[in-house]
């Protein structure tokens, strides 16, 4: 499959400059406004009685800032970071030694920790809890277990899918917040904030144009913006206006929406083969060649948020906003 470019999925490219876009304070993060909230009186407070900061979880689909969020707080604590992921820690024994190894606040950020194996999520609750690990020595019946203290950390967790997690793990956060899709306004706010950083004029239309095309997600705003900032360069002045934005729309293929040729496809093959559904989803992604677990973190969110799609307990059902959108008379529905 090509890369898309409305993909809320990190790229390839995208690391380059992400970094350079990232905020670095809770002041400069946009949207989320409960989460920064309720983030602001949780650092404030742990920073005042001089402790660590409750554990973290952070879920919400790809692209909305998990990472970025997790960055933010360490630095507002004033504490280091230390990052890895879940399908990257192979032995009980490597998050050990990275537990053990942790300075007294430091954050340790665990990305896409639904993907944790059982064995070795089991190190983490007495870590969690009372901030020590379980070790067990020799094999056999002469193995004993010992305990060992590791400084007291801030765990933060961040997962596309907060329904994976084990229900011991998830109850060992003190703090749980869901990230959702950003308005339109707040994908405006950051589509001139990185204008600005890159240097970019940008017209106030055409940034506007841009954030109603990134479907709620800051990591798709950003790449949109790149790419109409290399077309305004080449084919105009370098100055992004609203025409500039709509020709580079058009030659990405990228409609009104947002939407690009999978989420066309995706929708009209649920309209067309299944009768616009009830589908299950491995019956529609068999039917697409994608992966049943990439349709469900990457290409279903925004469509179920923006109202394109329904998911009954029968399967994905387009809704009549879809046949709209497509210009195509709905089904009559009986009654089930
Ligand atoms: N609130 C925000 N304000 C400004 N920019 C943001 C914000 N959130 C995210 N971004 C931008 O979007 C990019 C993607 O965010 P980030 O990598 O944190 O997403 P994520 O939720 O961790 O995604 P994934 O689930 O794929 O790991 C960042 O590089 C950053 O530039
Ligand atoms: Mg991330």
């Amino acid at each position: 499959m090509t890369e898309r470019v409305v993909s809320a999925a990190p790229g390839s490219d995208d690391a380059q400059f992400e970094a350079g876009l990232r905020p670095r304070r809770l002041d400069d993060y946009i949207g989320q406004d409960r989460v920064r909230e309720n983030l602001q009186v949780s650092i404030a407070a742990a920073r005042q009685r001089g402790e660590a900061l409750d554990h973290i979880l952070l879920w919400g689909p790809p692209g909305l800032g998990k990472t970025t969020l997790a960055y933010v707080i360490a630095n507002e604590m004033g504490a280091p970071i230390r990052t890895t992921s879940g399908p990257v820690i192979e032995k009980p024994g490597d998050l050990a030694g990275m537990l053990s190894g942790l300075q007294t606040g430091e954050v340790l950020f665990i990305d896409e920790i639904h993907r944790m194996p059982a064995t070795i999520e089991e190190i983490l609750y007495p870590a969690m809890e009372d901030f020590e690990l379980d070790i067990v020595i020799g094999q056999g019946p002469g193995a004993r277990s010992v305990k060992v203290p590791v400084e007291r950390f801030t765990l933060i967790g961040a997962t596309t899918r907060a329904g994976l997690l084990t229900a011991p793990l998830r109850a060992r956060f003190g703090i749980n917040h869901r990230l959702d899709f950003y308005t339109v306004a707040d994908i405006d706010e950051i589509v001139r904030r990185s204008a600005r950083i890159l240097g970019t004029p940008i017209d106030g239309d055409a940034s506007l144009e841009i954030s109603r095309r990134s479907r709620g997600t800051p990591r798709i705003a950003n790449r949109l913006l790149h790419r109409v900032r290399d077309y305004a360069q080449v084919k105009a002045d370098g100055h992004i206006t609203v025409d500039v934005t709509r020709a580079t729309m058009r030659m990405l293929d990228i409609d009104d929406e947002g939407f690009d040729e999978i989420d066309r496809r995706l929708l009209g093959t649920i309209m067309d083969k299944f009768g616009g559904g009830p589908v299950g989803v491995n019956t529609l992604a068999a039917a697409l060649s994608e992966e049943p677990d990439a349709l469900e973190d990457i290409h279903e969110p925004y469509l179920l948020q923006a109202g394109f799609l329904d998911r009954t307990p029968r399967g994905r059902v387009a809704t009549a906003r879809a046949y709209a959108y497509f210009g195509r008379p709905a089904p009559r529905r009986g009654l089930f």
